[in-house]
């Protein structure tokens, strides 16, 4: 007997733009969360290249501060006022989770298996892909607001500095999350008759 997927926990999972603080007594239990995800996450060969960096309190308003600093100096004026709003509005929520590939551990893997060297990559990046939505589904199970930016050229070359990592980790994705302070508008989906054939 199978149980059907509960739909509701898929579908409670947006993007949260309007994000606030949470209470500090979540830390624990989110922190356990994302290390639970972080081990459980499937990756290729089992190679575990997954880096994450959890940014709270002033080290997450930092993060937004020089993400801004970093753009406002290369974006067009008539984007200016918007794109402030934007990362204005990341700074407000609780916390930022960093995603990285640790570059030494594909280098690794793509000698261990030089067969599969070409896609080696690909597939690294869409292990993390699979963890960076564990986190955002186990979030959103928790009422938990996120979304998922890429400031990635913009602030890359800074976050070793500022957090002090080591300079094999390659930035991959941001996910600042807090409390649900706007829910998201309403999405749309295009028919699923056309996106999956079922033979039977
Ligand atoms: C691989 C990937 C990259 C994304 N990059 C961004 C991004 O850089 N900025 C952003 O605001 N949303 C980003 N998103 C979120 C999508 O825009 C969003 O998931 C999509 O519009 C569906 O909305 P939902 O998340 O509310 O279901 C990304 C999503 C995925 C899966």
């Amino acid at each position: 007997m199978v149980n059907c997927i509960e739909q509701d926990s898929l579908r409670n999972r947006r993007s949260v733009y309007g994000l606030g603080k949470l209470s500090a007594s979540v830390n624990g239990c989110l922190e356990d969360s994302i290390k639970s995800c972080l081990l459980n996450c499937p990756t290729p060969f089992n190679v575990q290249s997954a880096r994450l960096v959890i940014l709270l309190n002033k080290h997450h308003q930092i993060l937004w501060d020089k993400i801004w600093n970093n753009l406002k100096g290369i974006i067009p004026s008539q984007r200016q006022k918007v794109t402030e709003e934007k990362i204005k509005g990341f700074a407000k929520a609780y916390g930022t989770i960093l995603f990285f590939e640790d570059k030494d551990a594909l280098r690794e893997l793509k000698k261990q298996f030089p067969a599969y060297r070409k896609n080696m990559k690909i597939w690294t990046q869409q292990a993390n892909g699979m963890l960076q939505f564990m986190i955002w589904q186990i979030m959103a199970e928790n009422n938990i607001g996120a979304s998922l930016q890429h400031y990635n050229e913009i602030i890359e070359d800074d976050v070793y500095s500022m957090y002090d990592l080591p300079k094999n980790w390659e930035l991959v994705a941001q996910m600042p999350f807090g409390s649900i302070e706007k829910e998201p508008a309403e999405k749309t989906f295009l028919p699923l008759d056309e996106r999956v054939k079922i033979f039977k």
